[in-house]
Formats: C-alpha cells, structure tokens, sequence
C-alpha cells in the first residue's frame, strides 16, 4: 500500500457554518469535494502525526462512502490510529465521549444533524478538537482559508475498509480499531444517573415512548432504555437507522413529531415522551399534557440537576445561547452560580465547560448538555429527566408548574422563515442593524425599548471576539426580540425571529403561547418587516 498525492482544485463554498460544513449530498458527491476539505482540516492542525483520530457518523447516505476517503486520507497524513464505530456510526455525544476517553487528537463527525437525509438530502462533515467539542473558530476559520487555495490531498492506496466487524486491522502504518458504538456511552451514563431509581420507575408501570426517528439513537435508546433500565419492549420506536431516516426529517419538533405529541395529550397515551435527532444531540421532551419548550428545560434541568449522582454536587453555573429564553438565567440566580449568554452554536460553551465556570448549557433549537462531553446530548437530557421524575416522585406537568410558580414563566416561541432570497434576507438584516441605535427609549404600544443591538460575544476565557452574532431589542418590562440568520441552512437563507416575554411567579401561566406573544409578535413585524419584505405570510415553522 502506498501514499498518493493527488493534485486538486479549490472549491469556493467550502465555509463550515455553525457546526461544520453542510451540503446538499449532490455538492459532496463531486470529485475531491470530500478530499479537499478533509485535507484542508487536516493542514489547519499540527501534532497529529501518531496520533488518534476518532470517525463516526450518523448512518446517513454517504457516510459510508465519505468515512472510507477520510480513513484513507487519515492514513496518508500520519495518524496513527483511527477509531471507528461500528458500521460507520456514532451519535455526536458519544463521538465526543470516545475522542475525550481514549484522549485522542480530534475527531470527524459525520452527519448534517437534522437535516432530511438520502440523495437528495444533505451531508456534513465538522471536525472536533480534543476536549471533544466542535473546532473553534479560530480552525474553522482557517480550515475555510486553506481549502480556497489547496492543491493537492493524501490519500492511502488502500481497498474499502470493513467497518462491519469489531476489531483491528492495518491501513498503511495506521491501525483502524472498528468499536462498539454503544459500549462506553453506555458506561459513561451509568456514572451520572440512578439507573435503580430509573429501573424501579419503569417497574413500577411508568411507561414512555421515544421516538429514535430511524436515526443514530436507535442502537443507544434500545440498549439503554430497554435493555439496562427495563423499560418494555416498544419503548423506542423507529430503532433502527435508515440511511434516509426511511424518508422522514429527523429533527425531534412538534411539527415531525406532532403524532407523538397527539398521543401524549390524550389520557390513554404514555406518562413520557421523547426523541432525538439524526445524529442524537438534540432532544424533544413532553409530558401528559404538558410540551417542554427546550429553553424551559434547560432552566427545569439545572434547577434539578442536584438530584442525579453525577451532580449531586451542585453545578458550578449555566450558558445558554443568546436567542435562548432567560429563563435559566432566573434558576443561576438564584442559585448564585455563574450565568453566560453565548452566540448560537455548542462550540461556544467549549471554552467555559473546560475551565469549569459552567456545568450545564442549553439552546433554544433543543441542545441541552454537560460537562460530560462537549456536544449537546439528546439521550442524556432523557435519562437527566428520567431521573428527576424517578426522585420527585411527580408528573412532567406538575413539576413545571412548581417551576414557573417559583421562577416565573419566560413565554417563547421562534417563527422561522426558510429559503428567503438571500439577498432580501440581508438586506432585511442590514436596514435592522442600521436603525438599532435609534431604538432605545423608544416606545411602542406600551413597551419601551431598552436595549437594541448587534450581540457580540467576549469570550471571557480565551479573550476571543465574536460579533454580529444576532441582533437583540430588549424591552423594560423583559420581553425580548431577536432577529439572525441560520448558520446551519442549506438552501437560501433562513430567518429565525425569536420572542419571550416574562411573566412573574404568581402571574398568568396558562396562557397560550402564541397569543401571549401577538402584540410582540406584531411589533416585530412593524420593526423588521419580514413578511412584507419576504412575500411570506406566516412563517415556515414555528417552534
Ligand atoms: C446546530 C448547532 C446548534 C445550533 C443549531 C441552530 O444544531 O449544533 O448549536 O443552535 O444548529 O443553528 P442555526 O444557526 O441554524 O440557528
Ligand atoms: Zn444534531
């Protein structure tokens, strides 16, 4: 087996977004498009020579084609070791668990997250640095630099790679270890929760339903919920993955989950319902009769989260992203421990969870996490609720309503509008940003501005800067509108409008959401104008 350099052309487009680079599967299938950004990450990194690098993905279509090119590139470049999963797969938190386990250099996770799979859906490719988490932008930055003027990649002459069985085997000098996916993500929940307590739960006829949506979480819900924690069979649906989630979306909302969603307001549907997303970081959580919004979860989360083993401690403080509701803001509070507001994107929260300012982190797009990886991790805020319902011994439902009732209730919703022109989304954005300044004082059938501007980030660990990372009007009774661009679309642009408003503790909390929010939901339009700049009259999605 031999090394080749092989002579290429640069690609234009090659910028990773929010969390890596996400592409259509058509882009990635052009010849050397995976090679060169493979190899510009690789040329963005030094040290790795000898070096372990982890690779999984999400099973969706192309993973199995791209994990082979990566192997055989890693190989050229001098790794010394790769760590596979099994069949090419790894959820994104255990892709983070094996890099921070077997301490190795990196890894590349495979996946476009929630995205719609198959040949006409998308690929991803992001690379994770050594803490497990997602590359700053510092790499990034650089990895988009080098693949605009790459001229050539390594690449191992090699056959495919079986990935089907475990074990080990040669590459060139490097050793390929094929391993269980499940094994030590298993193990590491096993240290954090009271999986008796969970045990005894289901034993005693608690009964929930997880949707795995034919993605990752398949293999990890049925080996977790069903096999160590004694949940009865047909717990998990939709186990097993499919290389186009059987042609299905799998993000865990209430609009491709609205079935389960159904069933869990009835009286005869399960005490629990839950599900993850393509590559299982993200996680949907409803009760009877009772939809946790992800922002109310992340505040429900830590203000419990003393009640499971592996943070019986106390947690050190909370980081959500900027357009993430306040809420938790109101659990660190009063719990007096450290409070950040980051810019959107898991990478961000890297920096704060290694100096062990925060603990817990959660975004509003259904992420919540620990210091137990550096990715947002779907099962784990189950498992995290499971327990919470194992202790307090009460229904989501009540459990919630004991939290507004001590906190108050942060109202939230998000109206996303998708495929907007690009050129009218900037420009929408642009015209905002210019008129923020005038804002302030202002007021607006009643609501008086007292804020307005263009979050900018100051990382309070390694000093770095991130600005316009979404543009924020604050009013003064705590009602907030923001206003950004997806960095995670594929087509177009995507505008997402984000709304709160607060109600105190002994206020309203049964007031349905989007009507709670109308007259700011009016007020942002009177301010930034999408529907009559986009044409559209209601948003794509509404979360
Ligand atoms: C991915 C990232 C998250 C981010 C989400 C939405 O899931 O991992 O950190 O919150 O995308 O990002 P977007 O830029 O589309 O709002
Ligand atoms: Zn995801």
């Amino acid at each position: 087996m031999t090394v080749q350099t092989i002579n290429t052309t640069p690609f234009s487009d090659q910028k990773p977004g929010t969390s890596g680079l996400r592409k259509r599967v058509t882009v990635w299938q052009q010849p050397n498009y995976v090679e060169n950004y493979i190899q510009a990450i690789f040329d963005s990194l030094e040290g790795f020579a000898g070096q372990t690098l982890v690779i999984g993905g999400d099973g969706r279509f192309y993973n199995d084609v791209a994990i082979q090119k990566a192997i055989r590139i890693a190989a050229a470049n001098g790794f010394g070791r790769v760590l596979v999963g099994q069949g090419g797969l790894l959820s994104t938190p255990a892709a983070s668990n094996i890099i921070r386990h077997y301490q190795a250099f990196g890894g590349l996770v495979l996946s476009a997250s929630h995205n719609p799979g198959g040949p006409d859906g998308d690929f991803g490719i992001k690379y994770n640095i050594g803490n497990g988490g997602p590359a700053p932008e510092k790499i990034t930055d650089a990895v988009f630099a080098r693949s605009k003027v790459i001229d050539s990649y390594k690449s191992e002459d090699t056959p495919d790679i079986d990935l089907g069985t475990i074990g080990t085997q040669k590459v060139g000098d490097m050793t390929v270890e094929v391993i269980d996916p499940v094994t030590d993500y298993a193990a590491l929940m096993q240290t954090l929760f009271d999986f008796d307590a969970i045990r005894a739960l289901f034993a005693g006829g608690f009964r929930m339903t997880f949707d795995a949506m034919h993605a990752v979480t398949g293999p990890y819900a049925h080996a977790i919920l069903e096999g160590i924690l004694g949940a009865p069979k047909g717990t998990v649906i939709n186990g097993v993955p499919s290389p186009s989630f059987n042609d299905g979306h799998p993000d865990p909302n209430l609009v491709y989950c609205k079935d389960m969603f159904d069933l869990l307001m009835t009286e005869a549907g399960p005490d629990f319902g839950a599900a993850s997303d393509g590559d299982g970081d993200r996680n949907l959580i409803i009760g009877k009769n009772r939809f946790v919004t992800p922002s109310d979860s992340l505040a429900l989360l830590a203000a419990n989260a003393h009640l499971a083993p592996g943070y019986k401690g106390g947690i050190a403080g909370i980081a959500r992203s900027m357009p993430t509701s306040a809420a938790a803001d109101r659990v660190a509070e009063k719990l007096g421990i450290e409070m950040h507001e980051t810019p959107t994107g898991w990478k961000f929260f890297g920096n704060l969870l290694d100096a062990g300012r925060v603990t817990i982190c959660g975004e509003e797009s259904a992420g919540t996490g620990s210091d137990h990886v550096r990715e947002k991790d779907g099962l784990w805020a189950v498992l995290l609720w499971l327990n919470i319902l194992a202790v307090r011994k009460q229904g989501v439902d009540q459990i919630v309503r004991e939290h507004w009732a001590t906190y108050g209730r942060n109202y939230y919703t998000r109206h996303d509008y998708e495929e907007v022109d690009a050129a009218i989304a900037n420009a929408l954005v642009d015209d905002l940003r210019g008129r923020l300044a005038s804002l302030p004082g202002q007021v607006f059938d009643g609501l008086e501005v007292a804020y307005a501007d263009d979050f900018t980030y100051h990382d309070p660990v390694d000093g770095s800067t991130s600005a316009k990372q979404g543009i924020r009007i604050g009013f003064t009774d705590g009602s907030r509108i923001v206003l950004r661009l997806s960095g995670t679309g594929t087509v177009g642009a995507t505008l997402r409008l984000y709304l709160e408003r607060y109600e105190p503790a002994d206020g309203n909390h049964d007031l349905d959401t989007q009507s709670a929010l109308q007259p700011l939901i009016e007020l942002c339009e009177r301010l930034a104008g999408v529907k009559a700049r986009t044409q559209r009259t209601e948003p794509s999605v509404i979360t």
